[in-house]
C-alpha cells in the first residue's frame, strides 16, 4: 500500500468517494471544484497496484489549530489498515507545520482513540470550527457529531472570539 499526497488527478475519486457518504451525512459534501481548490489538503492510500483506496484531509486553520476531514476508505477496502495508514499520515502532516492541537467530528469516536484523539464535550472551545461550518450547518441545533481533539485544547482562534461561540452553542442547546 502506498500512503502519499494527493495530486490533482486524484480529485476525482476523492470527489466520488466522500460523495458517496454525504447524503446520509457520514461526511460533508465535497463539490469538485471545492475539491480541486483543496486537493493540496488531501492524502489518498492506493494498492501495490495503484488503485485508489481512499483519502483523507487536513484542513488549518492556523498555526493553533487543524481539523481531519473528509477521511473514507472504498468499502472493499475496509479493515485492511488504509484508514489507520491515513490517519497516521495526516497527524504526521500536522506534526511536521508544528501544529499543536487536531480536532474533527465524527460519528465513529472508537476509531479515533486509537489514534490519540479524545471527546470533548463542549464544542464551543474550538470557535474556528464553529464560525467555519458549524453556524451555518442544518444540524446546528440537532448535532449528533462527537467532537474530538489530539492534543492540547487551543488557546486562542482567528475566526471569531471564544464568547461568541459560546453564545451559538448555548443558543442551538
Ligand atoms: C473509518 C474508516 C476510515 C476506517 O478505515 P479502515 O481502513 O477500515 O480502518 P483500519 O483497517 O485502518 O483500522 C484501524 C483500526 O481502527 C479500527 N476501526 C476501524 N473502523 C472502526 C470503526 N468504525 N469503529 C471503531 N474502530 C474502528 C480497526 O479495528 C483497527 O483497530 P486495530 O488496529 O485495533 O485492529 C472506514 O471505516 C470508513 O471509511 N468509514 C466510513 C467513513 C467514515 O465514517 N469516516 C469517518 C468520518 S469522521
Amino acid at each position: 500500500m502506498l500512503v502519499r499526497k494527493a495530486l490533482l488527478t486524484d480529485a476525482t475519486n476523492v470527489c466520488d468517494l466522500v460523495n458517496s457518504l454525504s447524503t446520509d451525512g457520514t461526511l460533508l459534501k465535497r463539490p469538485f471544484a471545492e475539491v480541486c481548490e483543496n486537493i493540496r489538503d488531501f492524502t489518498v492510500a492506493l494498492s501495490d497496484g495503484g488503485v485508489f483506496l481512499g483519502c483523507g484531509a487536513l484542513h488549518f486553520y492556523g498555526p493553533h489549530l487543524c481539523e481531519v476531514r473528509s477521511i473514507v476508505v472504498r468499502p472493499a477496502a475496509k479493515s485492511k489498515g488504509a484508514g489507520g495508514r491515513l490517519l497516521t499520515a495526516l497527524i504526521e502532516e500536522a506534526e511536521e507545520h508544528g501544529i499543536q492541537s487536531i480536532c474533527l467530528f465524527t460519528r465513529i469516536p472508537d476509531f479515533f482513540f486509537k489514534f490519540g484523539f479524545r471527546a470533548v464535550e463542549d464544542k464551543a472551545v474550538l470557535p474556528d470550527k464553529i464560525f467555519k461550518d458549524c453556524q451555518s450547518c442544518p444540524r446546528l441545533h440537532r448535532c449528533d457529531e462527537i467532537t474530538m481533539v489530539r492534543g492540547r485544547i487551543p488557546s486562542v482562534s482567528l475566526l471569531g472570539p471564544r464568547e461568541e461561540a459560546e453564545q451559538l452553542v448555548r443558543i442551538s442547546g
